[in-house]
């Protein structure tokens, strides 16, 4: 293990102020890949380390907003921000990817002008807890490989014409996953859930996982597609699986969609579906599965 490795948060539970995703560990760009043309649409999406907001920019996308239960997830987000459109590829690099100089305040030193004074006291924070705010070792774990699919990090062309899509700010509204209907009054062409849903019911052993998206989808989903989901034709990527078998999960969603065990409006279509991305994890591993649903105007 390496010396980061050993010191960062493993903690699976959030709250606000807590530790802090610096990358994702999803393979965004290949399920952005298959939910069509992003040009020119709305978007919500979880904050977390920014990656799902960065990556619908760089597909298009004209507008996204960010909701997370964790605050310090929106420093996160403008620091990364701020670095991609006012310091070199290599600089972030160094920042983020070499050992000797993780999170080396010097490198973002003649940027911090441009700090909001939220970031600048998370910034003073960290630097006095150190690296045990940092929640995922992707800045130097081997095993997932961020710098082989994240498209602005494994290349300096795709960062520069991501610096070109970001706008100067991206909105922010710390919320749980359960408040969006109240905290958001926009209705947007996709939403971007990451796998949240993975712990919501971690206390509930007892369900299986069909009972689980029911439960999830009367709970929540359904809240969220009937408010702040377009109607014309929205998606909702709502869960993200590591290392599975899509045969089984795209069965799975037709089985849902089937059964009608969702209780859906005269006037709405809703589908289930599960699309198979490239794995992130470990070469030739296989496949990751994210779910989505659809909903269109019957
Ligand atoms: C579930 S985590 C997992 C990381 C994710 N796979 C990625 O690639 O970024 C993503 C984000 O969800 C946030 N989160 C977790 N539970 C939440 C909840 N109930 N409501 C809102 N945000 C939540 C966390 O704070 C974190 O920033």
């Amino acid at each position: 293990m390496s010396n980061v490795d050993e010191q960062i948060s493993h903690t699976y539970s959030f709250q606000d102020r807590g530790p802090v995703y610096i990358f994702t560990n999803e393979n965004i760009a290949g399920y952005l890949n298959t939910i069509g043309d992003l040009r020119g649409k709305n978007i919500l999406s979880v904050a977390a380390s920014g990656d799902q907001a960065f990556h619908a920019y760089l597909a298009g996308a004209k507008h996204v907003d960010t909701f997370d239960i964790n605050s310090f997830q929106n420093n996160i987000v403008e620091l990364k921000l701020h670095m991609i459109k006012y310091l070199p590829y290599d600089k972030f690099m160094t920042f983020f990817f070499d050992q000797n100089n993780f999170f080396n305040c010097k490198i973002i030193e003649p940027i911090s002008d441009k700090f909001s004074k939220k970031l600048s006291e998370f910034i003073q924070y960290y630097l006095k807890d150190g690296i045990k705010m940092i929640r995922y070792r992707a800045a130097t774990a081997e095993d997932f490989r961020i710098r082989d699919k994240v498209p602005y990090l494994y290349s300096p062309d795709k960062y520069y014409k991501l610096r070109d899509c970001l706008p100067e700010k991206i909105d922010f509204k710390r919320c749980d996953i359960s408040e969006i209907p109240k905290k958001f009054n926009m209705q947007y062409d996709v939403i971007l859930l990451s796998n949240i849903f993975e712990y919501l019911y971690m206390g509930y052993n007892l369900l299986s996982t069909e009972q689980r998206i029911v439960q999830f989808y009367r709970d929540t989903l359904s809240k969220i597609a009937d408010k702040n989901l377009t109607h014309e034709s929205g998606k909702i990527v709502f869960n993200y699986m590591w290392n599975t078998t899509p045969d089984a999960w795209n069965s799975f969603m037709d089985y849902f969609n089937k059964k009608n065990l969702i209780p859906i409006s005269s006037t709405i279509e809703r589908k289930f579906y599960a699309r198979a991305v490239d794995a992130i994890s470990k070469p030739n591993s296989g496949w990751d599965v994210a779910l989505i649903m659809s909903q269109k105007q019957k």
